[in-house]
């Protein structure tokens, strides 16, 4: 079955579908008491899912995902995202009055829409573990200073995904998700 670009309401199910089957990913999982560590788990022509694990006080900086939408489904522990508000650059005032703050709690998919500017940091006593997925995969990443005011853009180098493509895909067909994969 061929892609589908992805909307962000099909990669939130998506992500949600994927973490609720640990048996898949878990034993990839790689936890380092000292670095956040991503994982690639698939990639198809318009989307990919990663496995990241935080450990406590890590987090990513601001920033944004090009022209991706994406996911975040937190599978263990908690996370804290900071969202960049629509107005934050006209106006108000610097630090934490720009960013807004929502909790991700183990079991919760945030959807990320496209053009969100926002971090994701694990504020918790506890390692944390999340499922995100991106469509189309990330090609670049903007961070941002402070001020919001954008800093450096990264591009993202695909890795070799671990999972099969076709095993995820069935994985979200058993499920019943009525998201296109
Ligand atoms: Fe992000």
């Amino acid at each position: 079955m061929a892609s589908t670009p992805g909307t962000t309401t099909a990669l939130t199910a998506w992500a949600g579908v994927l973490a609720s089957c640990p048996a898949v990913w878990a034993p990839l999982a790689v936890h380092d008491p000292d670095h956040r560590v991503h994982v690639r788990l698939a990639a198809a022509d318009d989307w990919e899912a990663y496995l990241l694990t935080w450990p406590s006080g890590h987090g990513v900086e601001v920033h944004d995902h090009g022209r991706s939408a994406g996911a975040v489904a937190v599978v263990a522990g908690s996370l804290v995202e900071l969202v960049a508000r629509p107005t934050a650059r006209s106006g108000a005032r610097p630090g934490t009055d720009r960013l807004v703050r929502h909790r991700i709690g183990a079991g919760t998919v945030r959807p990320v829409p496209p053009g969100r500017i926002h971090d994701v940091i694990n504020v918790g006593r506890f390692p944390a573990t999340s499922i995100h997925i991106y469509g189309p995969a990330l090609e670049t990443m903007t961070f941002y200073d402070d001020d919001l005011r954008p800093v450096r853009t990264e591009r993202v180098f695909p890795e070799p995904p671990l999972l099969g493509l076709d095993e995820v895909r069935a994985i979200l067909r058993r499920t019943g998700s009525r998201a296109r994969t």
